[in-house]
């Protein structure tokens, strides 16, 4: 015991208690400032539940909007790397982004946790020992909806998304459940990340007249596209799915138009388990607004370095010891406990949900414990 306690307090003594430093790389400003805003709540809201430190250690915040610009990325990564000399990175929303974060990673052996984009190679052939995911791949909840949408009856589905990875694989993930299950995708319409100009892609769908529409839009983009589903008077006839971003963070500004609507991911507003509730409660009296999955991924990347920290006693260099922990944690998350792949994503429960008022309820759970496939990852 008393070798013990010396070990440790030797070992901040060696640090100078100097803070972690976590550099947050995130939308600030564009469709995703909202997404962005809310992980980094959820994030610190686990931080000052520990009384502000992880394993003992007081954390600093650095940043930079990464304005979910793939082109702006690799500087903004270098930013936090160089300048501020971060120990570890916290992001991002987009795919694009986050894929060029993940090359830095890789190239400069920088602890890495996203709390969103879910681009399937970063859990796939990029994958890392040193990077990590608390959210999603784009394939988890896409597949899920394909595999419901075919269950419901449809035949044949459009599909509708920005032209960039997320929307491209999330619209491979439907396709994939949706065709197993016996349905035909017969046509993919997309528009360039971040445009709203809906309306040429929704005439589109009004005269091709398939049985569902299947969307990845999220942000601020979703909300108008909903808007525009229903404006256009396409619901009543064609039911819209979609992953639960498509409603998630949204629906107060969505309001009428997504009402009943279904869709599939890792979170719902009503889980109704202590863990959830207590969890509610909280961000709802720290920030005056409702959680929603942003939030969640945000506190998650905050509770998986901790398990991290705790496991080497603060001691940072220690960064073997540190990622084992991690790859072996399980999260007692909001959404459900989780644990991580041998890739670093989540195996985790794909809810279904419906719309009701400004809550995406719970009907019940698409696919149980679902893991990415991984592709092509050799750790
Ligand atoms: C992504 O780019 O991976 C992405 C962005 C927003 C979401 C989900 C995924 O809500």
């Amino acid at each position: 015991m008393a070798v013990a306690a010396l070990g440790a307090a030797g070992q901040a003594a060696a640090q100078g208690n100097a803070p972690i430093k976590v550099g947050f790389m995130l939308p600030a400003t564009g469709t995703f400032a909202n997404l962005g805003e809310m992980i980094e709540n959820g994030f610190k809201m686990h931080v000052n539940e520990q009384g502000g430190k992880l394993a003992g250690r007081d954390v600093q915040y650095f940043k930079v909007d990464d304005e979910s610009d793939p082109a702006k990325a690799t500087d903004n990564v270098n930013k936090l790397i160089k300048r501020d000399q971060v120990d570890v990175l916290v992001g991002t929303v987009h795919s694009g982004v986050a894929l060029a974060m993940a090359k830095v990673a890789r190239e400069t052996g920088t602890l890495l946790i996203i709390p969103n984009a879910g681009a399937d190679v970063i859990t796939g052939a990029m994958c890392a020992k040193n990077i990590f995911r608390t959210s999603f791949s784009n394939w988890q909840p896409a597949f899920a909806m394909g595999k419901v949408a075919a269950e419901r009856g449809h035949k044949r589905a459009m599909t509708i998304t920005w032209n960039y990875a997320a929307g491209n694989e999330s619209v491979k993930g439907f396709t994939e459940g949706f065709e197993k299950g016996g349905g035909k995708v017969s046509d993919n319409l997309t528009l360039p990340f971040p445009n709203v100009e809906y309306q040429a892609l929704l005439t589109q769908i009004a005269s091709q007249k398939p049985d569902a529409v299947y969307a990845f839009f999220a942000g601020g983009g979703a909300v108008k596209f909903v808007k525009d589903y229903v404006a256009a008077g396409l619901n009543k006839t064609i039911p819209l799915y979609g992953p639960g971003f498509l409603t998630d963070g949204t629906l107060e500004a969505q309001g009428e138009a997504a009402q009943g609507m279904l869709t599939t991911l890792h979170y719902a507003d009503n889980l109704n388990t202590p863990r959830d509730n207590a969890f509610r409660l909280a961000f709802a009296k720290n920030y005056k607004t409702n959680a929603d999955v942003y939030a969640v991924q945000g506190y998650d990347a905050a509770q998986l370095l901790a398990v991290g920290l705790k496991a080497v006693n603060g001691d940072i260099s220690k960064r073997d010891q540190m990622q084992e922990a991690m790859r072996k944690a399980k999260i007692d998350s909001p959404r459900g406990t989780f644990s991580l792949s041998a890739a670093h994503n989540p195996v985790q429960d794909i809810y279904l949900r419906q719309v009701n008022g400004k809550n995406n309820e719970v009907k019940g759970v698409a696919i149980k414990s679902l893991a990415d496939p991984a592709r092509g990852c050799k750790m």
